[in-house]
C-alpha cells in the first residue's frame, strides 16, 4: 500500500521555508505566507532582500571555496601519483563501490590527513576576511614596533594596544605556514596530520576557517563536503596531467578564494 508522507507545517524544513512562510507556523496546519506588511517593509527581518542577500552570502562564501579546496586536492594529487595511490587503496579498503558517506571518514585516516594537508597547504584566503574592532584590545607579550611605544601607557612594553576601530587583517598564512608548528611548512606533507602508527591527529594550528567567534559559520559543512566530493572524485578517477602539458604546476591562480592555476588534466576511469 501507498503511504504518503504530509509535508508537516509545524515543523520548519528549511531555512528559506522558514522565513517563506514565518509567521504562520504553528498557527495554522497548514501555515500562513509572510504577513504582506512585513514582506514589503525593507526594515523587518523578514523582509524579502534580507533573504536574498542571506543567501547570496552564503553561496558566494560556500561555493568559490570549497570548489577551489577540491581543485588543490586533485592538482596535488596529479603532482603525487604515490600519494594518489595510498588514497586509492584506502578507498577501495574501506568504501569499495558503496557511495562514500560520512561516517566512513574515521576509518579513513590517510585521506582524512590529504583534505586537511591540502587546505593547510593551499590556504586558499590567506588574507582572511578583514574585521575591525568594536573596542580597545590588549595583546600581551607584544614586541612593539618603535613609533608605536609612544601610544603605550606603561614604560616597559608588555602589551599591545589595538585600539577601537581598527581595520584588522588577520593572516592565516602566519599560523597554517609556522614552521614551529608544521615540520615541512612549504611542503605538501600528508605526514602532519599523522602520528607514527598513520592514525589521524589534529594541530591546534590547523585554521584554513579562521578562529574565535567570527570562524567560519560553514566550517562542519565544508569538512563533510570536501570529504564526500574529494573521496566520490578518487573512488572514480585516477587522475594524471594531460599528455599536452610539459610541466605540471601547483602554482597559485587569483580571486577571492584562491584556486591553483588552470592546467589541462586526464581524469582516467577506474571502474
Ligand atoms: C573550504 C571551505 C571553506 C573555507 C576554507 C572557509 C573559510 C572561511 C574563513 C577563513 C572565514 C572568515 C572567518 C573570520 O572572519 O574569522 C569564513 C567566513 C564565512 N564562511 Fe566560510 N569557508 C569555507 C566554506 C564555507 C561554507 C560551505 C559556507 C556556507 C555554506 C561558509 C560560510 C561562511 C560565512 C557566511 C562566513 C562569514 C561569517 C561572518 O561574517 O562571521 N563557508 N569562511
Amino acid at each position: 500500500m501507498m503511504q504518503v508522507n504530509w509535508l508537516n507545517f509545524s515543523v520548519p524544513q528549511s531555512f528559506i521555508w522558514t522565513i517563506a512562510i514565518y509567521p504562520g507556523l504553528g498557527s495554522s496546519p497548514l501555515g500562513e505566507p509572510a504577513a504582506d506588511q512585513e514582506k514589503l517593509d525593507p526594515n523587518t527581518y523578514f523582509h524579502e532582500n534580507n533573504l536574498l542577500s542571506i543567501l547570496t552570502t552564503l553561496f558566494m562564501a560556500g561555493t568559490d571555496t570549497t570548489s577551489s579546496t577540491i581543485r588543490w586536492a586533485i592538482t596535488f594529487m596529479v603532482l603525487k601519483p604515490e600519494i594518489q595511490k595510498r588514497v586509492h587503496d584506502e578507498i577501495d579498503k574501506v568504501i569499495g563501490s558503496a557511495v562514500p558517506r560520512i561516517d566512513h571518514r574515521k576509518d579513513m585516516p590517510y585521506t582524512n590527513a590529504i583534505i586537511h594537508e591540502t587546505q593547510r597547504f593551499a590556504n586558499i584566503l590567506p588574507m582572511n576576511l578583514p574585521r575591525e574592532t568594536t573596542r580597545d584590545v590588549f595583546f600581551q607579550g607584544y614586541n612593539i614596533p618603535k613609533p608605536y611605544k609612544d601610544l603605550l601607557f606603561e614604560a616597559e612594553v608588555k602589551a599591545f594596544v589595538v585600539f577601537k576601530g581598527t581595520y584588522i587583517i588577520p593572516l592565516l598564512e602566519s599560523v597554517l605556514h609556522d614552521e614551529t608548528q608544521f615540520e615541512k611548512p612549504r611542503s605538501f606533507y600528508p605526514e602532519h596530520f599523522l602520528d607514527s602508527e598513520g592514525q589521524f591527529v589534529k594541530r591546534s594550528a590547523f585554521m584554513p576557517f579562521s578562529a574565535g567567534r567570527r570562524v567560519c559559520v560553514g566550517e562542519t559543512l565544508a569538512k563533510m563536503e570536501l570529504f564526500l566530493f574529494f573521496t566520490s572524485l578518487m573512488q572514480k578517477f585516477t587522475f594524471r596531467p594531460s599528455p599536452e602539458i610539459n610541466e605540471f604546476h601547483a602554482k597559485r591562480a587569483t580571486g577571492l578564494a584562491i584556486p591553483p592555476i588552470s592546467q589541462k588534466i586526464c581524469c582516467v576511469s577506474r571502474i
